[in-house]
C-alpha cells in the first residue's frame, strides 16, 4: 500500500484538485483507493458525489485512532474498474489540530490509524489532503504518509514563499520525526503554469533553488499547467482525465498530464491507461505493493 499526502505551507495551490484526480485516475487504472479528507474545510469531502456516506468520518478517525468501515464513505463515479472510497472531513464543532496537540502520539495518531486491517486488507493506496497551515493535523498527516506532493504555483511571490515555508515545515517536521517517526521524501510538482515566458522563466528558478536543497525536495519533471478544464471537471464533478481526453494545441491535455503524472510517482505504473481493465489491474496493485 501506498500513503500519499499532497502538503503545502501556501492556500490555494492545487491540494484538493491533485489529490481528487490522482485518486480517481489510479482507480481508473482499477486500484483501490482510499481518499483521506485532513482539511476541517470540507472540500475533497465534496469534490465527487457520493453513493453512501457514512455516518463517521475524520473525526472519529482522528480520535479513536483508527480508519473503520463505519468512517469511510463511497464515491459515486460511473464504470470504474477500481475502488474509490474517502473519510471525509465532519468536525465543525472540535478542532482536530488542537485535540491533537494535546496528545502525547500526536505524530503518529494518524499513522497508526493507517495500519488499519479495514484499510491494509482493502486499498491499494491513501491519498490525503490537508489544510495549507502548520497545525498537529497537518503534521500528522506529513508524518502518516510514504511521500508528500507539494503543488507550487509559479508565480514569483509563491514560489520564493514556498521555498521558505516549505523549508520551514520539513525542520519542523524532521524534528517531529525525531519522536518516534520518519518524514517521507517531499516531490514538488508545479502547477497551473500559464503558457508565458515569465512562468516558464520562474519554473526554471525553481527547480534551480530545489537543487540546493540537497535532496530534501525533488521537482517532478511532469508539470501542470493552467488549464479551464481543471476548473471545469470540478464543477461538473468529474475526474479531469475524463474530461479532458483530446485537445488541439499547445497545452497537453488533462488525460496525458495526469497519466505522466501518476507514472512519475508510482514509475512500475508507466504503460497502465485508465479504464484498461484487463491486465492493467493486476499491474496496478502490483505496482503498489511497496510495504
Ligand atoms: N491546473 C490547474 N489549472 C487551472 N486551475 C486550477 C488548476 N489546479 C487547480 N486549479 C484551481 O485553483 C483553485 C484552487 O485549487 P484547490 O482548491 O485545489 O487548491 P487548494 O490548495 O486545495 O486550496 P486550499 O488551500 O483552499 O485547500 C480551484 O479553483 C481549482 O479549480
Ligand atoms: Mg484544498
Amino acid at each position: 500500500m501506498i500513503k500519499i499526502a499532497i502538503v503545502s505551507t501556501k492556500g490555494g495551490v492545487g491540494k484538493t484538485t491533485l489529490a481528487a484526480n490522482l485518486g480517481a485516475l489510479l482507480a481508473d487504472m482499477g486500484l483501490r483507493v482510499l481518499l483521506i479528507d485532513a482539511d476541517e474545510k470540507p472540500s475533497l469531502s465534496k469534490y465527487f458525489p457520493l453513493r453512501r456516506r457514512a455516518e463517521n468520518g475524520l473525526t472519529h478517525v482522528i480520535t479513536k485512532g483508527v480508519v473503520s468501515f463505519d468512517a469511510i464513505s463511497e464515491i459515486d463515479l460511473p464504470a470504474l474498474p477500481g475502488t474509490l472510497d474517502i473519510v471525509v472531513s465532519d468536525s465543525p464543532e472540535i478542532n482536530l489540530s488542537d485535540w491533537l496537540y494535546s496528545r502525547i502520539d500526536r505524530a503518529v495518531r494518524l499513522k497508526m490509524a493507517l495500519r488499519s486491517p479495514d484499510v491494509v486488507d482493502h486499498y491499494d493506496c491513501v491519498i490525503m489532503d490537508s489544510h495549507g497551515g502548520a497545525g498537529a493535523l497537518e503534521d500528522a498527516v506529513a508524518l502518516a504518509a510514504d511521500f508528500l506532493i507539494s503543488p507550487v504555483r509559479p508565480d514569483v511571490l509563491s514560489g520564493s514563499e514556498f521555498m521558505d515555508g516549505t523549508l520551514r515545515m520539513l525542520e519542523r517536521l524532521e524534528s517531529s520525526s525525531a519522536i518516534g517517526t520518519s518524514l517521507g521524501p517531499m516531490r514538488a510538482v508545479i502547477n497551473c503554469l500559464r503558457r508565458s515566458n515569465n512562468s516558464r522563466m520562474v519554473a526554471d528558478t525553481i527547480r534551480q533553488n530545489f537543487i540546493r536543497m540537497q535532496g530534501r525536495v525533488t521537482v517532478l519533471d511532469t508539470v501542470i499547467p493552467d488549464a479551464n478544464a481543471y476548473q471545469v471537471a470540478a464543477t461538473e464533478q468529474t475526474p479531469v482525465h475524463r474530461h479532458d481526453r483530446h485537445r488541439s494545441g499547445a497545452t497537453p491535455c488533462a488525460y496525458d498530464v495526469m497519466h505522466q503524472f501518476a507514472w512519475e510517482l508510482i514509475p512500475s505504473l508507466r504503460g497502465v491507461y485508465a479504464g484498461q481493465v484487463q491486465g492493467g489491474r493486476s499491474v496496478a496493485r502490483e505496482a503498489t505493493h511497496v510495504g
